[in-house]
């Protein structure tokens, strides 16, 4: 299901759009943004097709479909361990939504959320809109979570602090003990928990995903945990995820924020029939696809590190390689122009703006592709780097 067969390149350079196929010149490769080359499961497909024949598309329910929301709370129960019931699930189109509404009904303007550094954007750009204050906590690739340090950080307007499990671009899986600190410590100091798992399917063994909420109730009952669709099934275009607390209060304060109620917004039924197939029906499909990243993780650990003036650590969870490049000497926006230019591969580069000043030195490479897309990738990037670096001794290991 993953070999080279399976990657339909003129439909990905027509489709395929955010710094990816269809944004690139003909002949370069992107590794960029973190969306799979394959086709999404055959199931989603199907319940998409058997929806459409009925030719009805009247609005549906504000708070989301029956179906999804059952689906999504089993899910929750059973594979992550929360006790959840439909009521308090709500569909969002997309992950990113989930971020953007939790911090609209937990942030006042002028007051603070922590988050950490590297990490995605979307979260300080979430944090941001709601005009509150991103505080930084730096967790180093390869590093563990120091989260006492937290305690320096919180002042009487830190409200909220956004866990991003497994950790984008790091790849790091938290641990349980790592997550019961962060626990008791928001408990300590009454803060709201968002925890973003769109990951969690994608983690590596012996590494296994722990889910906040999973791990007390008080813990729980402060968490909102977000997941989305794009990650673990490739339906980034379905624009589909989820938010889910066990606080119906908090449930209440995100439904009022994520403006389904008015139809302003609202989650696409298409995309909640998708959604719904894939957690009941693409289990045996996403096991495959894992075990195929565990292969290409470990292929493109082994060789970027092979590579003069590279390291990087194997990522615990997430299908990213985030790679430190200072041993070139150059910056990560001088990599991206080189490999860009010379090796025509498309990477992420560690800019603050896309994740954190913490990303200074490193690039970010996607390896969810075949393997003969990554090892033509890889071999481009390994001849340009000896071909255009020169290395110092003193660069020579990061
Ligand atoms: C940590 C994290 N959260 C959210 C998203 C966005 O997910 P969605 O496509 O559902 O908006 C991404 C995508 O890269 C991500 O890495």
């Amino acid at each position: 299901m993953f070999d080279p067969t399976h990657v339909d390149l003129p439909t990905l350079r027509k489709r395929a759009h955010n710094l990816r196929w269809a944004t690139v010149p003909p002949g370069v490769i992107p590794l960029t943004a973190a969306d799979p080359d394959f086709p999404c499961p055959a199931p989603v497909t199907e319940a998409i097709t058997a929806y459409l024949t009925k030719r009805y598309f009247s609005y549906g329910p504000p708070e989301g479909l029956p179906e999804f929301r059952e689906s999504m709370a089993r899910f929750f129960r059973e594979k992550r361990n929360i006790p959840t019931t439909p009521a308090t699930v709500l569909p969002v189109d997309s992950a990113a939504f989930g971020i953007y509404i939790t911090c609209k009904a937990f942030l006042q303007p002028g007051e603070e959320a922590i988050l950490f550094d590297p990490v995605d954007f979307l979260f300080r750009y979430a944090v941001e809109e709601a005009q509150a204050k991103a505080i930084t906590l730096p967790i180093p690739p390869g590093s563990a979570a120091d989260f006492e340090r937290i305690e320096d950080l919180i002042t009487p307007k830190t409200r909220l602090i956004c866990l991003c499990n497994p950790l984008n671009p790091t790849g790091k899986v938290f641990t349980k003990a790592e997550l019961l600190t962060l626990g008791r410590l928001a408990c300590r100091h009454n803060l709201i928990i968002l925890s973003d798992e769109i990951w969690s399917d994608i983690v590596f063994k012996p590494h296994t995903f722990t889910s906040i909420a999973s791990l007390a109730e008080d813990i729980r009952d402060r968490t909102v945990t977000i997941t989305g669709f794009s990650k673990s099934y490739g339906l980034a275009g379905l624009r589909i995820g989820a938010v889910m607390t066990s606080n119906l209060r908090h449930y209440t304060r995100l439904y009022e924020s994520s403006l389904h109620r008015s139809t302003v917004h609202g989650a696409n039924l298409l995309s909640q029939v998708a959604a719904t197939a894939a957690l009941e029906e693409c289990g045996g499909w996403l096991d495959e696809f894992v075990s195929h990243l565990h292969a290409m993780r470990d292929h493109c650990v082994d060789r970027l590190n092979a590579i003069p003036g590279f390291a990087c650590h194997p990522p615990e969870g997430c299908y990213v390689a985030f790679v430190n490049i200072s041993g070139t000497g150059r910056s990560a926006a001088e990599i991206r122009d080189i490999l860009f230019d010379q090796a025509k591969v498309a990477v992420v580069p560690g800019l603050p703006e896309w994740f954190g000043p913490g990303a200074a030195g490193h690039i970010r490479l996607s390896f969810a592709t075949s393997r003969a897309i990554l090892d033509e990738a890889l071999n481009r990037i390994t001849l340009t780097i000896r071909n255009h670096v020169t290395l110092t001794p003193q660069t020579r290991n990061p």
